[in-house]
């Protein structure tokens, strides 16, 4: 390829990882609001996680983003493999050995790297939860314990509010249809609907008694690698964007490191919550 073909190739590529990375961003954001309501202690706690998770993965806008985003993950990966790869052939031998940590940061020189290190999380993440709200059908659903005439019993919780005796689908009075949805057995007809217990997966996850906390130590250090990731990306994606102006320059660096420190550092501490504290 000619060398202006390449760079004008290279800058479409970066102003697109610019685009999608920013836009991710604003997904971190989401995700990590609705993420911190894990740390909640109220006896609701669970409902209401598992309440945000059926909205989230049953509202028609919500479902649109989601697809938007699952499309950025994979542009965004996909163009940074291939602008690494056209940047080290492009790139004199001599210039690598140039002691490029005199003009770069450790990150931006290893943003390939870091950037595979998370798609490597999101994609391992993806199939411990999202595949298995979306996809499994063992997904368990939410039930709570009630004292009915002195007898505790096991009950689901509905979506209107109400509740469902676990006996009534033992002994075959009503059915599951569809995942969630509660049958009469002998009309056929559909009486209530329950939540999947996302929240009881999640815990159980970070809590597992093998496993638990090799997952919370992974998904700790994947934060400190979103961290670097974030730290160089950020203002480098207003960069690519053109945005270059004196008077916000500043500003959006310093936006940027902010974020980049503060959202991982939340995000990990959700998991090590769930890992030393709750019971
Ligand atoms: C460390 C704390 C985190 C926890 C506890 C957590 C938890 C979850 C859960 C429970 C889901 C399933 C929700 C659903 O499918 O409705 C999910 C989905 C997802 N997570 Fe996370 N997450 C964390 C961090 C992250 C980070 C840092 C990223 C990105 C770098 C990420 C990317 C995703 C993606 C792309 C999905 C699918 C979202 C969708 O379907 O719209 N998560 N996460």
């Amino acid at each position: 390829m000619a060398k202006s073909a390449l760079l004008k190739s290279s800058l479409a590529k970066k102003y697109w990882m610019a685009l999608t990375g920013l836009f991710l961003c604003l997904f971190l954001i989401g995700h990590l609001l609705g993420n911190l309501q894990l740390l909640s202690t109220g006896e609701n706690a669970a409902l209401h996680f598992n309440q945000y998770a059926l909205f989230m993965t049953t509202n028609p806008a919500i479902k649109v983003l989601s697809y938007l985003t699952y499309i950025s993950i994979l542009f965004h990966a996909i163009d940074g493999i291939l602008l690494a790869i056209q940047n080290q052939k492009a790139r004199p031998v001599k210039y690598v050995m140039n002691k490029p940590e005199k003009n770069t940061i450790w990150a931006s020189r290893n943003m390939a790297v870091l950037g595979t290190i998370i798609l490597i999380f999101i994609v391992t993440h993806m199939v411990s939860f999202w595949a298995r709200m979306h996809f499994d059908k063992n997904m368990p659903l939410q039930t709570v314990m009630i004292n009915a005439g002195g007898m505790p019993q096991e009950f689901y919780l509905t979506t209107d509010g109400g509740y469902l005796p676990k006996a009534q689908v033992l002994q075959g009075a009503a059915v599951i249809k569809n995942r969630t949805e509660f049958y009469d057995a002998t009309a056929n007809v559909k009486i209530k609907e329950g939540y999947k217990d996302l929240y009881k997966i999640t815990v159980a996850f970070f809590k597992d008694a093998k496993l638990g906390l090799v997952y919370t130590i992974l998904y700790a250090i994947s934060m400190i690698v979103l961290g670097f990731h974030l730290y160089h990306g950020f203002g480098s994606a207003f960069q690519s964007l053109g945005v270059n102006n004196p008077k916000y320059n500043g500003f959006i660096k310093n936006f940027g490191k902010a974020f980049a420190i503060i959202v991982p550092l939340l995000f990990a501490i959700i998991p090590i919550y769930i890992h030393f504290f709750i019971k």
